[in-house]
């Protein structure tokens, strides 16, 4: 997988402009020259840093930056500024960006170490930031450079020490905020490792991540957490027992033989909640005989991405501790096209006893979810159950490729979810699950066809999986979009992107 370089963050007592580092980073929330941080080092440094803002037009602004050599004058050989934009629109998660960007600079000038003043936006907001500034780095620093061949692309980072300023006044930390500054960049260091991993797992061909790949990441994930942590992995003959017709019948085309995986974490105590976590895992995607255009079909290995989010949130929910017992569960195959491959007009036995005709083959995500969501409901009997899915194009048509189209009829469920991803900066938005559209999912022979008309077709698919959740809580969370991004921000290269790990994570151990 891709190479990590070992980065520490550590804390830094200051003062900032007296310490020797190789590169000294301060975030300014718009003008500088308002900036009493960016006031005092442009003295030290007579002038330059101001003069160097105002040529390059740097105005504080998100995504801006200006790297300078100190030439002796400060201890520290290199200052950058980082734009934050508006202070009073800046959230703890933005500091994600700022921070990778603070790291890819570093790298960029060959510094080892790095003094990163934190902004002073309170202190009951410092951990969050720590938090976000180690992510920050840990996520700017990710590439995926397996297959890249030539010393030049695999070149070794220089950045080994990313010192961060806490705003003491002066004073000598306590010792309780030296335990919050480390609990906070062992939370960030989880969190981004669990969300490297599943950009690994998604930027993999779908050659090397097959069913049986991520079966056995989740037996290895197991076995790091030996005491917490145990994997059920059911073969095609299992699946038949359980009569999981939906979900063998996509994997009918494929030489890769499906798995269906279930892993579980329980707490030392008893725990307060069973919560499942369900990830589509459909390691590659053609369409089947409703075949994808080549372009539709060329990126189709991600559609995996909700398997990786919830098999990599495992390991840091176990390596962060929960207090409830958590479920992830994903049923993984491939929609290929063969003589065993499923036909349209086909009609399916799900799980549940649900006959299903088969009116569209690419339409399979609901398929394996649906017994999915089956085996969850009954075989887990779990309080809530999340489901995180590559499911429609519709749902990127409906709200762009950065945002996960999240349907519920549970309210209060869905605003737990909805405040977690506020906090964790995942950008998720409501759609309603429209009953009226259900009439589309009519069939003449069956209980149910699998596919809706084209208006509406993230919602008819969200009707679709809510047959088999029945009343169990239930929350669908739509990643077509933002699991896979051909489109950058510091904090993100183009690719897997591990989008819901962080909110999957937060909502497991935080409450
Ligand atoms: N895996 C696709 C959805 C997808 C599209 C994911 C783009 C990521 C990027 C899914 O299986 C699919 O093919 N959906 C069809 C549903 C249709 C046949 C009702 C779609 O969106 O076209
Ligand atoms: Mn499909
Ligand atoms: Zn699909």
């Amino acid at each position: 997988m891709a190479e990590q370089g070992a980065i520490e963050v550590t804390s830094l007592t200051g003062p900032a402009l007296q310490t020797p580092v190789d590169l000294l980073a301060l975030v300014s929330f718009g003008d500088p020259a308002k900036d009493p941080i960016f006031k005092s080092a442009d003295l030290t440094l007579g002038g330059v840093l101001g003069e160097v803002a105002r040529t390059e037009s740097f105005e504080g602004k998100s995504n801006q930056s200006i790297t300078v050599h100190t030439h002796g004058r400060l201890p520290a050989k290199r200052i950058v500024v980082v734009g934050g934009g508006p202070r009073s629109e800046f959230g703890n998660p933005n500091l994600r960006d700022v921070a990778a960007t603070v790291a890819q600079v570093a790298n960029k000038v060959g510094a080892v170490t790095v003094g990163f003043v934190l902004p002073p936006l309170g202190a009951n907001r410092e951990a969050a930031l720590v938090q976000m500034a180690t992510e920050g780095v840990h996520l700017g620093t990710y590439k995926f450079g397996r297959y890249l061949t030539s010393e030049d692309q695999r070149r070794p980072t220089s950045l080994k020490n990313f010192g961060v300023f806490m705003d003491l006044k002066g004073k000598k930390p306590t010792a309780a905020q030296t335990k919050a500054f480390a609990a906070a960049v062992m939370r960030g260091t989880t969190i981004a490792n669990a969300i490297n991993h599943a950009r690994d797992l998604i930027n993999e061909p779908a050659a090397a991540v097959t069913p049986t790949a991520l079966a056995n990441d989740a037996q290895a994930i197991a076995k790091k957490h030996k005491g917490s942590i145990s994997v059920t992995v059911l073969d095609a003959k299992k699946c038949e027992e359980l009569g999981m017709g939906m979900f063998l019948a996509v994997g009918k085309g494929s030489d890769q033989e499906p798995r269906f995986i279930h892993m579980t974490y329980k707490p030392a105590k008893k725990p307060k909640k069973r919560i499942a976590f369900i990830g589509k895992g459909v390691t590659f995607d053609s369409g089947g005989y409703s075949l994808k255009p080549s372009q539709s079909m060329e990126d189709m290995k991600v559609d995996m991405s909700g398997a990786a989010a919830v098999i990599s949130a495992m390991d840091a929910i176990a390596t962060l501790g929960s207090d409830h017992e958590i479920h992830v569960v994903t049923a993984c195959c491939e929609n290929l096209v063969s003589g065993r491959a499923y036909k349209l007009g086909d009609v399916l036995t799900s799980m549940d006893g649900t006959t299903v005709e088969i009116n569209n083959t690419d339409a399979e995500g609901r398929l394996t979810l649906g017994d999915a969501i089956t085996y969850t409901r009954t075989k887990i009997q779990p309080d809530e159950m999340f489901d995180f899915a590559t499911l429609t194009g519709a749902c990127m048509v409906a709200l762009g490729p950065y945002t996960a189209g999240v349907m519920s009829d549970h309210e209060a469920l869905l605003r737990g979810w909805m405040h977690t991803a506020e906090r964790t900066g995942e950008d998720m938005w409501r759609l309603p699950l429209t009953s009226r559209l259900r009439e589309q999912l009519k069939s003449p022979i069956a209980d149910m066809r699998n596919t809706g008309d084209r208006f509406g077709g993230a919602i008819t698919a969200g009707l679709f999986l809510k047959t088999f959740a029945k009343d169990t809580p239930w929350v669908h969370v739509d990643i077509a979009g933002p699991a896979s991004l051909s489109t950058t921000r510091p904090s993100q290269p183009k690719g897997g992107t591990g989008f819901a790990v962080a909110t999957i994570v937060e909502y497991a151990t935080s409450r």
